[in-house]
C-alpha cells in the first residue's frame, strides 16, 4: 500500500453562493490548507446545495466556478487536494437518497440550520432545505471521511452525519468511517465588524460589515478604521466589549499572538491605532490572495485540468462506497 493510500481522509466544502469573507477562511480555508500533510483531502464546491435557495443560473455557474478559484487564490493546492464540484459526483444525490430513508423527520426538524433558513425563506421552505443535512452526511460518508474540518455552525450537521453513519453500520456492519468534526485554534466566530453581536455574513447590507477574501489593502483597512467598537478605551478582551473582543479574535487568528500578548502590545494605545493594525494584519495575511485570482481566472485551462483530474478522483472514491452501499441494502447488481 502507498503512503497515499494509508493516510486517513479529510472532508469538507463551502456552499456555492457569494464571495469568500473573513469569516469563511478563518473558520475553515485557513485551516485546511496545510492538512494534506497529515490527510487525504477532498474539498467540494457545494452547489447541489446551493438550490435550497433560488439562483440565476448564469450567475450561479459564475459563481461556483469563482468560489473554485478562491479556493485556490486563497492557497489550496488543487495538486494536492482533491477539489472538485459536488455535482459533477452522482455518487452524491444517489447517496442521500439512500441516507434519507435512514433518517427521520424528527432528527431533521431540530436542526438549528433548517429552523433559521426556513424562517428566513418562509416563501420557499422546499423540501431540499430539510433534508440539506443528509445530502452534507452522504458528502461526508462517501469518502470514508474521518475528520470533518468547519466552523463551529457546522456542528449539528456532523453529528447528524455520524448519527446516520452509526445507525446505518448498526444494521449493515462496517460500512462508513464515523467522521469526527474537527474545529480551528480560533474557535469563535467571526462577527460583523459594524455589529459584533451579528455573524460576518456575505449578504450584510452594511457595505462594511464584511471583509471579502478578494477585497484590496485599501478597502480592508478603511472597513477596520470603521469597525463598531465599545465604550471605554482600553483593549482588553472581555465579554463586555463584543467589538474589541471581536478584533482579538481576528487580530489572533492572522498573526497567531494570545490574547494576553496583544493586551500587552496595546496596553497605553488606543482603538484606533489597534483598529489600523488589525486592518494591516489582515491585509497582509490575504495579501497575493487577489492577485493569484485574476491570473488564475486569466488561465482557466490550468483550473479546467485540475476540475478534470480531481473529478476522476471523487467518483472513483466515491463511486467504491457507492457500489458497498448499493449491495448492502439489497440492490440488484447493474448488469
Ligand atoms: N453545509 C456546509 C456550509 O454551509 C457546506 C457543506 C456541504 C459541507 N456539504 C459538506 C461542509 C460536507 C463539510 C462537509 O458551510
Amino acid at each position: 500500500m502507498s503512503e497515499e493510500e494509508k493516510k486517513k481522509i479529510s472532508y469538507s466544502g463551502m456552499q456555492a453562493t457569494g464571495m469568500l469573507h473573513l469569516g469563511n477562511y478563518l473558520g475553515a480555508l485557513k485551516n485546511w490548507i496545510p492538512m494534506h500533510d497529515e490527510y487525504e483531502c477532498f474539498y467540494g464546491v457545494m452547489d447541489l446545495h446551493s438550490l435550497t435557495v433560488r439562483q440565476d443560473p448564469p450567475q450561479f455557474r459564475k459563481t461556483a466556478k469563482s468560489l473554485y478559484v478562491q479556493y485556490v487564490a486563497a492557497g489550496l493546492d488543487p495538486e494536492k487536494n482533491c477539489v472538485y464540484f459536488q455535482s459533477h459526483v452522482d455518487a452524491h444525490p444517489y447517496l442521500s437518497w439512500i441516507l434519507s430513508c435512514f433518517t427521520y423527520m424528527g432528527e431533521l426538524s431540530r436542526m438549528t440550520q433548517y429552523k433559521a433558513k426556513s424562517e428566513q425563506h418562509a416563501d420557499n421552505v422546499n423540501a431540499g432545505l430539510f433534508t440539506y443535512p443528509v445530502l452534507m452526511a452522504a458528502d461526508i460518508l462517501l469518502y470514508q471521511a474521518t475528520v470533518v474540518p468547519v466552523g463551529n455552525d457546522q456542528k449539528q450537521h456532523v453529528e447528524i452525519a455520524r448519527d446516520i453513519a452509526q445507525r446505518f453500520n448498526s444494521i449493515y456492519g462496517d460500512v462508513f468511517t464515523v467522521p469526527e468534526p474537527v474545529f480551528g485554534k480560533n474557535a469563535r466566530r467571526v462577527m460583523s465588524l459594524a455589529d459584533p453581536e451579528k455573524k460576518m455574513s456575505k449578504s450584510d447590507e452594511n457595505q462594511n460589515a464584511t471583509v471579502f477574501l478578494l477585497d484590496d489593502r485599501d478597502t480592508i483597512i478603511r472597513k477596520f478604521k470603521r469597525a463598531k467598537t465599545d465604550s471605554g478605551s482600553e483593549i482588553i478582551y472581555s465579554s463586555e466589549k463584543p467589538g474589541i473582543m471581536n478584533l482579538m479574535d481576528i487580530y489572533a487568528s492572522v498573526t497567531g499572538k494570545s490574547n494576553e500578548e496583544i493586551e500587552k502590545e496595546f496596553s497605553g494605545k488606543g482603538y484606533g491605532d489597534f483598529k489600523m493594525a488589525v486592518g494591516e494584519a489582515v491585509s497582509d495575511a490575504l495579501s497575493g490572495v487577489k492577485n493569484r485570482y485574476d491570473d488564475l481566472m486569466k488561465n482557466m485551462d490550468y483550473i479546467e485540468r485540475c476540475i478534470k483530474e480531481n473529478n476522476e478522483k471523487a467518483r472513483y472514491v466515491s463511486g467504491r462506497t457507492l457500489s458497498k452501499v448499493r449491495r448492502k441494502v439489497g440492490l440488484t447488481d447493474i448488469l
